[in-house]
């Protein structure tokens, strides 16, 4: 029997052990999961990457009646941020969440698109990108890789 890595990650319930840099990442995401177009959900995510330059690109859930027609974060910022620099390496995406229904416990977890989507981008750059989850009450969950969420992406080489 064969075995895949084992997936290591950090948990900690505030923000106290976090850098500056993830700090300022986490609170761009915040800020930008303010600006999200939710109404249909109620459920606003925001995301920021910090980019190999030290720029931060935002982005956040854009919504539409036609259901799915809308995008999620991850991908409006990834996309957005290849798009407008396609030779930065992506070093680090915060994502978090505010619910306009509950208080969220959970961080948001990236769904199965956007991790094949943050695959593809980390597998390019042949850098991992650092993943920084975290929620309203402080629960803050950090992957090293998109490897970590996403072991056997989709890949077509
Ligand atoms: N959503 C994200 O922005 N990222 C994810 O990874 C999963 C879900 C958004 C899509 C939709 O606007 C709302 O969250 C509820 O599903």
């Amino acid at each position: 029997m064969k075995n895949c890595k084992q997936i290591e990650y950090e948990e900690f319930d505030n923000i106290d052990s976090l850098s500056e840099t993830d700090r300022l990442l986490l609170q761009t995401a915040f800020k930008s999961a303010e600006k999200a177009y939710a109404p249909y959900s109620k459920y606003h995510v925001g995301a920021a990457i910090l980019l190999d330059n030290n720029e931060i690109i935002a982005g956040n859930n854009q919504e539409n009646a036609a259901y799915p027609s809308g995008q999620c974060a991850e991908r409006v910022t990834a996309f957005y941020a290849s798009a407008i620099y396609p030779d930065q390496t992506m070093k680090a995406i915060a994502i978090t969440a505010i619910s306009e229904e509950s208080n969220l416990s959970m961080p948001p977890f990236p769904c199965g698109s956007c991790r094949q989507v943050l695959a593809e981008y980390e597998s390019r750059q042949q850098q991992p990108i650092r993943i920084i989850l975290y929620a309203q009450n402080g629960h803050l969950i950090i992957f090293k890789s998109v490897q970590d969420l996403l072991p056997w992406a989709f890949v077509t080489h």
